[in-house]
């Protein structure tokens, strides 16, 4: 069964379209890298894959359950950690774990379970009492990542975690992420460092709202330049190329 699938999707503001005619699928464990320029349609498809928006044509399905038909089974079944919104600065690591997990109706013995078991994956050696404001910025996507599949999701939808993190932190991010995928868990993940992109196993491009490329990183690089050798052209030069319009060269 796929984890998530896509068909003739589009998601319209008045007139606007701002996904359009989209389709994809997306296996169990996968690391799915969802990559476009600003505006391009990223975070609003993500909305609609996680029950928060409905689409205005097309349909999709996550974890097989309906997202327009059963939108609150859907956001049981999804992980997502939000482009803007990550965490509460004014309260602690403790107190914004135990409120997601109110909101996620977990009960006290399988949250206590579950912030034991994350914390240790993301190894996180400060006092749980450090107020989020405290953290560096780093740590702080990490415990939001911990927050984001608390209830132990099948999919788990990442909006640029890594945006304004630094290069040891979104490494050992990636290390997380490598992590969760080996246990099975799907990641859609979306991402403006192509360092980051090349370790997806598949990646959407998405150009005005429309899906232009769906591949591994291996051969959208054949593809996109078919008489470069493909180990001279880089994902930056796939994506300039295909999204930002410029030519080959
Ligand atoms: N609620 C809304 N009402 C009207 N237009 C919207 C709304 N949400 C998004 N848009 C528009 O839809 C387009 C796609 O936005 P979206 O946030 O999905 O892009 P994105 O690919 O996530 O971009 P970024 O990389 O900047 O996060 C943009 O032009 C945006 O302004
Ligand atoms: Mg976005």
């Amino acid at each position: 069964m796929n984890s998530v699938d896509v068909k003739n999707l589009s998601v319209k503001f008045g007139d606007f379209y701002a996904v359009k005619n989209v389709s994809f699928a997306v296996a169990e464990g996968e690391i799915f890298g969802f990559l476009g320029a600003n505006g391009a349609g990223k975070t609003t498809t993500i909305r609609v894959l996680c029950g928060l928006l409905i689409p205005s044509e097309g349909e999709a399905s996550v974890a097989g359950i309906d997202v327009q038909s059963n939108a609150i089974e859907v956001k049981k079944q999804v992980g997502y950690m939000s482009q803007k919104f990550t965490l509460y600065d004014d309260m602690t690591v403790a107190e914004n774990l135990a409120f997601t997990a109110a909101l996620r109706k977990l009960d006290d013995k399988k949250f206590l379970e579950r912030k034991a078991q994350l914390l240790q994956f993301i190894r996180f050696q400060r006092s749980e009492d450090t107020m989020v404001r405290d953290l560096p910025g780093g740590i702080k996507q990490q415990v939001s990542l911990v927050a984001s599949v608390l209830h132990d999701p099948q999919v788990v939808f990442l909006d640029e975690p890594t945006a304004g993190v630094s290069p040891a932190f979104r490494q050992r991010f990636w290390g997380l992420i490598r992590e969760l995928a080996s246990v099975g868990k799907t990641v859609f993940v979306t991402t403006h460092y192509m360092d980051e992109a090349e370790q997806c196993g598949r990646i959407a491009l998405m150009k005005d709202g429309e899906l232009i490329a769906l591949d591994s990183p291996e051969n959208l690089k054949k593809y996109s330049f078919p008489h470069k050798n493909p180990k001279r052209v880089s994902l930056e030069d796939v994506f300039i190329h295909q999204v930002e319009g410029e030519p080959a060269r």
